[in-house]
């Protein structure tokens, strides 16, 4: 008999003397037993809610012995009839008829015995943290987040683009890159006392991407509109709570969108993906909610209600520096904006998300488009109550002379980008794009707080063991 999924047999309605055979599979929560029977709570994975499974013990099969070995963790098939419930909290429960243990889970061993570990905890144990309630629920709003957002973008005409992990560029030129080689580090080939990176795997030096968007605006350039999703990495030695070495980025980029279409596109996206969550992780959600934030729901549907407050860097700056509010990093017109700050903003001064536009161009990336003042970008970042900067986007330089002159002042060698300078060579057109911090997003769906805890492996300094 085929086995069926906890989520639909929890979902099912019986009348009072109803009852369906079934074959559920998955892995015992708890079990408690009195003299007669033994109550053993089962979950899949499919959702966050256990199937309450009750074993005769006058069955012979059911032996002290076999009960035994049907502890925390273990593996079990359980056959048998599904029946309305007496008990609270459930409406149906299983009536074992027969129980086959596939695995089981040593009480002295397995380190998942209670419920309430702390999250530092699971961190050290990432490879189980996966089988508790808190991560089930996280990795479904994950998968459910990953999917609405390629139906967003297919339902809008948007082309899914792969662009490579491997590169020689520094899209962002924040020298913030992992190396990829196949040289002995040990001892590499060296010519006038450098490293000879033309004998390299790929006859230059390379990294890992810590972006697709230099390739995803060639994308935009031949098909119009385009997206990519994909892991992304970056080498920046922050241990803080919103970065990970290893992250998941959707970067879109439009031909013919100037700054302001990009910010409704961004808006409009982020709302879809919240309401989204509300419509179809609502149990997940809601877990998480009585769990470990009250605010969550309701922030959450907030968003969607919300019109983002746009405002420039420079109007962002007065409000900072009059709001009288003390800071650890001192705010100065030209200085980048630190997570307190974006937080004041979004969550003291607006109660609103922000998106702040026209950064100075000194602390953005080379290729935003230039402002007619000289001095500023059009940049637009998206800030959220609570995570700080979730979206970071521009319009982008289309001229070609003007590119050419932000690299020279950024000190990126023109000559290696030969191909990017291209894009504005033959056939140049305004063009914008943004990219969203998967894992960002999660923390703000979830209400989880450190980022470490919205992916499933999470790498961080010091941290690849999983
Ligand atoms: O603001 P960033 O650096 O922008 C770019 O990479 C552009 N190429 C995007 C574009 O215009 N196509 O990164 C975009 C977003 C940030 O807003 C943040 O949400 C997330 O990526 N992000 C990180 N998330 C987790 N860990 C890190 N170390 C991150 N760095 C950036
Ligand atoms: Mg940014």
């Amino acid at each position: 008999m085929e086995h069926s999924e906890i989520k639909s047999l929890l979902r099912t309605s019986l009348s009072e003397n109803e009852s369906r055979d079934v074959v559920v599979k998955g892995w015992v929560r708890t079990k408690r037993e009195n003299k007669s029977i033994a109550f053993i709570a089962l979950n899949d994975g499919s959702c966050v809610a256990s199937i309450q499974i009750v074993a005769e013990l006058s069955l012979p099969q059911f032996n002290d012995d076999f009960i035994k070995r049907i502890s925390t963790g273990a593996c079990i098939a359980v056959k048998g009839l599904l029946v309305p419930s007496m008990g609270r909290g459930q409406s149906v429960e299983i009536q074992a008829h027969e129980i086959e243990i596939y695995g089981e889970a040593n009480t002295e061993e397995y380190p998942l015995q209670k419920k309430g570990h702390s999250l530092e905890f699971l961190r050290e144990i990432a490879h189980l943290r996966l089988r508790t309630n808190t991560f089930g629920a996280v990795l479904r709003i994950r998968n459910a987040m990953a999917y609405a957002l390629h139906t967003f973008y297919q339902e809008r005409g948007f082309v899914y683009l792969h662009t490579p992990v491997i590169t020689a560029s520094d899209a962002e030129g924040a020298g913030e890159m992992f190396q990829v080689t196949t040289l002995d580090i040990e001892n590499p080939p060296r010519k006038d006392g450098k490293v000879d990176y033309s004998q390299d795997f790929f006859g230059r030096s390379a990294n890992l991407t810590v972006s697709g968007q230099l390739e995803g605006e060639l994308g935009a350039m031949a098909l119009g509109k385009i997206y990519t999703f994909g892991p992304t990495f970056r080498a920046e030695n922050s241990n803080t709570p919103r970065h990970l070495a290893e992250f998941w980025m959707n970067e879109p980029e439009m031909a013919f969108y100037e700054i302001k279409d990009n910010m409704d596109l961004a808006e409009e996206f982020l709302k879809y993906l919240v309401r989204y969550a509300l419509d179809n992780c609502r149990e997940d959600l809601e877990f998480l909610c009585n769990m470990y934030d009250r605010e969550l729901i309701a922030r959450l549907e907030s968003i969607i209600e919300a019109t983002f407050t746009r405002l420039d860097y420079t109007a962002a700056i007065e409000i900072l520096k009059t709001s009288g509010q003390k800071f650890e990093y001192k705010v100065e017109w030209g200085t980048d904006l630190q997570s307190e700050h974006e937080r004041y903003l979004v969550e003291k001064h607006f109660k609103n998300p922000v998106i702040l536009t026209d950064y100075p161009k000194k602390i953005k990336a080379f290729y935003m488009k230039q402002n007619e003042d000289g001095k500023t970008v059009r940049a637009m970042d998206v800030l959220f109550p609570s995570i700080g900067e979730i979206i970071g986007g521009s319009q982008r330089e289309e001229n070609y002379e003007k590119l050419l002159g932000s690299m020279h002042e950024f000190g990126i060698k023109s000559e290696d980008m030969w191909w990017y300078l291209d894009t504005r060579k033959f056939g140049t057109a305004p063009h914008s794009g943004f990219g969203l911090g998967f894992e960002r997003l999660l923390l703000f769906i979830t209400g989880m707080t450190n980022i470490r805890d919205v992916i499933p492996f999470p790498r961080y300094p010091q941290n690849a063991e999983f």
